[in-house]
């Protein structure tokens, strides 16, 4: 098994992509801490699905945007399984409003939770690490748009390319404390975000078009590569972002 013996934090585990991560990292032997922040059903399906894998897993409530409830969530996770070794960051939400109708609340809420949120939840897992002279594995779930323009998207796209940005710095600065930091960006994966473009067959169309392979990616498609870059395997993999999207961010049609 790739990570025996470790202890792995998915922040946004209730579902999707994080639930996904969290039930692959338990077949892969990690103790798992499953984040959620409204969904605790979906939740409890994570613990059972890692379980059912083999795993033990523990569910924890925090706010990512908070970062009162951020250092706790990582204290609390360290009392229940005495340390942490690997954090996903994978809580993120989305909203849909042209640049000049983006209001504060939104913009506040995208930033809050998919770069505060990042931010401070690695600073906290860092400083568990450097007290107790460890090193570490970072995965961050940026997007596709960390790089690509996604016009009506803005806020979003701010936050993902700061967590390129964040990544890249970490890199240098945690690289001599033996912690790696890396983004996993995802093109299109079916998951609950993406609920009104799926319901949409013509833009679902017109999309998967633009897809080199031809379909749409699944939750296992991100998990696999989460796997990998928080297992030792990855050891000398640090300050980079992988693209999970069947060839969409490399597509260009002339018209
Ligand atoms: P999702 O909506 O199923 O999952 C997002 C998760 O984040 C949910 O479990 C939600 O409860 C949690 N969350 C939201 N706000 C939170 C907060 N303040 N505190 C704690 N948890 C919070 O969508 P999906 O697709 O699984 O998204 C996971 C990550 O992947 C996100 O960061 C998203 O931006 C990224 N991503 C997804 C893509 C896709 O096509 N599905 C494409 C590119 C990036």
């Amino acid at each position: 098994m790739r990570l025996a013996g470790k202890v792995a934090l998915v922040t946004g585990s209730s579902g999707g992509i994080g639930q996904a991560i969290a039930a692959a990292y338990g077949k892969e032997g990690a103790k798992v801490v499953i984040n959620y922040s409204r969904n605790l059903d979906g939740a409890n399906e994570t613990l059972a699905q890692v379980e059912a894998a083999g795993g033990e897993g523990f569910v924890l409530k925090a706010d990512v945007g908070s970062v009162a409830e951020v250092k706790q969530m990582v204290n609390e996770s360290i009392s229940h399984f005495g340390q942490l070794d690997i954090l996903v960051n994978n809580a993120g939400v989305e909203k849909n409003a042209a640049f000049w109708d983006v209001t504060e609340e939104d913009y506040d809420k995208v930033l809050d939770t998919n770069l505060k949120g990042v931010f401070f939840t690695t600073q906290a897992f860092v400083q568990h690490l450097m007290a107790t002279k460890r090193p570490g594995r970072i995965v961050n779930i940026s997007s596709t748009h960390e790089d690509m323009a996604f016009p009506n998207f803005t806020a979003y796209c701010c936050s993902k390319g700061g967590i390129r940005m964040l990544t890249r710095n970490l890199c240098v600065e945690l690289g001599p404390h033996g912690i790696t930091i890396n983004n996993i960006a995802p093109g299109a994966i079916e998951t609950p975000i993406n609920r009104k473009l799926l319901n949409d067959p013509t833009k679902l169309n017109s999309l998967v078009g633009q897809i080199p392979l031809g379909r749409l990616g699944q939750t296992s498609d991100v998990a696999g590569l989460a796997v990998f870059l928080g297992s030792d395997e990855a050891a000398y993999v640090t300050g980079s972002t992988y693209f999970v999207d069947g060839g969409l961010s490399q597509f260009y049609q002339e018209q």
